[in-house]
């Protein structure tokens, strides 16, 4: 029996498919593997889902065109799926340009976040923001990801700090994931930093998150998982394993801001924990790169944050990736250490400075990132079944998409089976 397409992309180029199952399959010197590359492709959509994604030679076997099914000529372009940005603070109000400027002129990220600044700037203007002011400004910043190919963000709370702001975030989330065509990830990161006002009882703060944040954030259902910055002048190990393990028990799985400015050890934790993902990495060592590859925790980097803090240690992505673990890039998109929602410019970033391979990149984008928010049963691969989120890049060859940096190659985006027109 053939399946009727209502949507069929042909003329593909090269589709790269994301699964290693299908297309150019081949073992770890092949620097097509696990990239799915398929020549002269095209993509069936019914619905939602993908019907169909292979040689356009052998479409016409299971699908069926009829008069309504809307053709798209591909003209030769690269199709992949539709990105997955696994690690963003979307939702803030306030601007930091000046903290920038300050840091441009040398004053420090950690020195401006103990004297009161930084995040705890962010925390100010947000507690002044309606619900429906920051959905506005998300609003914006969503449009600025779908016009670069993003089709699913994880969101992260944070800039609360107390129960009413961290319940504010996520139900902005929530409007927003009802109003935007990008699917949403909420998480909950009330666990940012220590706010202002407990900085004399820090544990009366930690009580506060685990007793009432996360039974509240739960009980309403706003967030999946469940993340902590476990940083020097943020929490302690001891901390962050109270926190996430509250987390687990109200059923939010755990994340983590791992190993970024000074290190922690806090990997194993992770791995314990089973988290879904441990993110930054900078001071990530072998021994926990060895740890990460036995699990199934994803390891994600955000080279746009080292690089916008003005940094060099790189988190060590070509060791990591060596030691075969699964990983993910991602923007870290904050008003305070990445305020960029270009996630094919962290592609470039990745390739040059965590020394990951352009399709270790473009997997990072796609098939891992999805797995580090809990999606890749529907996103992060062009396979029959999944979401029909797809991305017609504006070039023939696809290296050039972490090749031509700091461009937009955006030609067209498909979000479940619709024609999105790419905003900005
Ligand atoms: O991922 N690390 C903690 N949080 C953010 C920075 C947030 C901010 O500066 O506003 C990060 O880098
Ligand atoms: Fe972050």
């Amino acid at each position: 029996m053939k399946e009727k397409a209502d949507l069929v992309i042909r003329n593909i180029g090269q589709l790269l498919t994301m699964d290693p199952a299908s297309g150019g399959a081949g073992d770890d010197a092949d620097p097509l593997a696990g990239l799915g590359l398929i020549l002269d492709a095209a993509v069936a959509v019914q619905g939602e889902q993908i019907l169909f994604a292979g040689k356009e030679s052998d479409l016409s076997a299971p699908v069926e065109l009829t008069a309504e099914t809307a053709v798209i000529d591909a003209g030769g372009r690269v199709v992949l799926p539709g990105l997955v940005d696994c690690h963003t603070h979307l939702v803030f109000a306030g601007n930091r340009a000046h903290e920038f400027s300050r840091r441009i002129s040398g004053a420090g990220y950690e020195e401006i976040l103990a004297a009161g600044g930084g995040i705890n700037a962010t925390v100010e203007a947000t507690r002044n923001a309606t619900e429906d002011s920051l959905a506005a400004l998300g609003l914006q910043r969503l449009d600025r990801f779908l016009s670069l190919g993003v089709t699913t963000v994880e969101v992260k709370s944070g800039y609360g700090l107390d129960t009413p702001t961290e319940l504010k975030m996520l139900m902005a989330v929530k409007q927003l994931d009802a109003r935007h065509v990008i699917d949403l990830v909420p998480t909950f990161l009330g666990a940012h930093v220590v706010p202002l006002e407990y900085r004399s009882q820090r544990e009366a703060y930690v009580d506060l998150v685990v007793e009432e944040m996360i039974p509240a954030v739960a009980g309403e259902k706003l967030a999946e998982f469940c993340d902590v910055f476990c940083e020097q002048g943020a929490f302690s190990l001891d901390e962050t394993r109270r926190i996430l393990e509250a987390g687990i028990e109200h059923g939010l799985r755990p994340k983590l801001h791992s190993e970024q400015l000074s290190r922690s050890g806090s990997i194993d934790l992770a791995v314990e924990l089973k988290a879904a993902s441990v993110d930054h990495l900078e001071n990530a060592t072998e021994a926990d790169a060895r740890k990460l590859a036995g699990s199934d925790t994803v390891a994600v980097l955000l080279p746009g944050a080292t690089y916008f803090l003005g940094k060099t240690d790189f988190a060590p992505g070509r060791m990591l990736g060596d030691a075969g673990c699964a990983l993910a890039v991602s923007t870290d998109f904050n008003p305070g250490s990445c305020m960029s929602e270009n996630l094919p410019l962290m592609l470039n970033m990745a390739c040059l400075y965590n020394r990951l391979y352009p399709r270790e990149a473009l997997l990072g984008a796609t098939r891992w990132a999805a797995q580090a928010v809990g999606r890749q049963d529907r996103a992060g691969t062009l396979t029959p079944g999944k979401l029909a989120d797809v991305l017609v890049l504006d070039t023939h060859d696809y290296r050039n998409f972490v090749y031509h940096f700091g461009v937009n190659l955006t030609h067209m985006v498909l979000k479940r089976g619709k024609q999105v027109k790419p905003v900005g």
